[in-house]
């Protein structure tokens, strides 16, 4: 039932290859459809032009879906949210555009998102019942981190470590200083022939693969930052050696390069996490990001717990990757603030999370 102060939030996410649109009524998810792009699976990555394209085409009936399955009508809506960034500029143009051009054509605030802050945040979705492709009904009560916690958000454009003292308040503790891993795992699928996003195919090869057979070199950094492009040119040249002593090196050792190659980075992701939880005391855990979909990354995580007294907080797996109810949530939290945005901002392809 609508309540007088029950807000309700139409989000928008087109940061990168997926359109996503969300709506929430409150905290509580009402429906979550994502359109993904599978155009650029043939080119090794994301190529902005088609991204952009295929966001013009997905997002009308993206957003009509969202509204049907979550049974509302526009004249509900308190406001719209949007990602403003970071991603491709093409890509966020045409969910800004159409975001702006609903809030106008509705007289409703438009809150603008970081998609970053989104991807913590997605941690405080609650879901119930059905009513969403995606719900999970078992999970409605679910625990949530407590403030302040730390959190390792892990995608294709970034790696950090970030301390999240409030829902809005983010300090960031630690950053590559070059390629993100989702980069990592991506690039190093593509050397070996598979598909993009390589990231998820990597996981599925490594889970029948021995993680100690082959080694990959760690960089020294004098901070907790991480850097990601030595390791990758690492693995390119170690393939390119075993080539050429054997041509079928890849088909006949596909499960252990995956594996041995997903563990180094992983191991290299908690190295640093583990050393600022020592540092900064805190010991509630979470991670975020589609390489939180990682199944080694999952498990190793939660086997920390004990070993540092942490408690661990790990996304469901639908809210790892790009989705717009982590938008939604984050709008909703700027909205208890009025933190609305006006019809001059711009998309931002670069957007610090502090
Ligand atoms: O958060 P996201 O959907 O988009 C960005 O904001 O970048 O993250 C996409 C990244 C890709 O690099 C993809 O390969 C990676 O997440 N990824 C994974 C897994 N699932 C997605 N990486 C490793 N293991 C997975 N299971
Ligand atoms: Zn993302």
């Amino acid at each position: 039932m609508q309540k007088a102060n029950d807000i309700y939030i139409l989000s928008i996410e087109s940061s990168c290859d997926d359109t996503s649109c969300a709506i929430t009524k409150n905290t509580l998810l009402l429906s979550n459809i994502i359109a993904g792009q599978k155009v650029h699976e043939q080119y090794g990555g994301v190529i902005p032009e088609l991204a952009s394209r295929d966001h013009q085409k997905n997002i009308v009936p993206v957003v009509d879906a969202a509204l049907k399955k979550a049974n509302i009508s526009l004249k509900q809506l308190s406001a719209i949210a949007v990602t403003r960034g970071p991603g491709l500029s093409g890509s966020l143009l045409v969910g800004l555009s159409f975001a702006k051009s609903l809030s106008l054509s509705l007289n409703i605030p438009l809150i603008e998102v970081n998609h970053m802050q989104g991807h913590i945040l997605a941690h405080f979705i609650d879901e119930e019942g059905d009513g969403n492709q995606i719900l999970h009904p078992s999970n409605s009560a679910k625990q949530k981190p407590a403030f302040p916690f730390l959190c390792l958000t892990v995608s294709g454009g970034h790696t950090q470590i970030v301390k999240i003292t409030d829902y809005l308040s983010f300090e960031l503790l630690a950053e590559t200083e070059d390629d993100a891993v989702g980069e990592a795992f991506d690039k190093a699928a593509k050397i070996l022939g598979l598909p993009y996003p390589g990231g998820p195919l990597i996981d599925r090869y490594a889970q029948k693969g021995d993680p100690g057979k082959y080694k990959f070199p760690t960089p020294y950094l004098k901070s907790y930052n991480y850097s990601f492009s030595g390791v990758k040119t690492a693995f390119l040249y170690f393939i390119q050696d075993q080539t050429k002593l054997n041509e079928r090196f890849v088909n006949e050792n596909l499960h252990d390069i995956c594996a041995s190659y997903q563990a180094h980075l992983i191991h290299y992701l908690l190295k640093n996490l583990i050393a600022i939880g020592k540092q900064t005391g805190i010991n509630q855990i979470a991670i975020a990001g589609g390489v939180s979909a990682n199944s080694q990354l999952r498990k190793e995580i939660i086997s920390l717990e004990k070993k540092y007294n942490w408690k661990t907080f790990i996304p469901e797996f639908q809210y790892c990757t790009d989705n717009a109810a982590m938008i939604a949530i984050t709008g909703y939290y700027k909205y208890l603030r009025k933190e609305f945005s006006g019809m001059e901002i711009t998309p931002l392809a670069r957007f610090n999370i502090a």
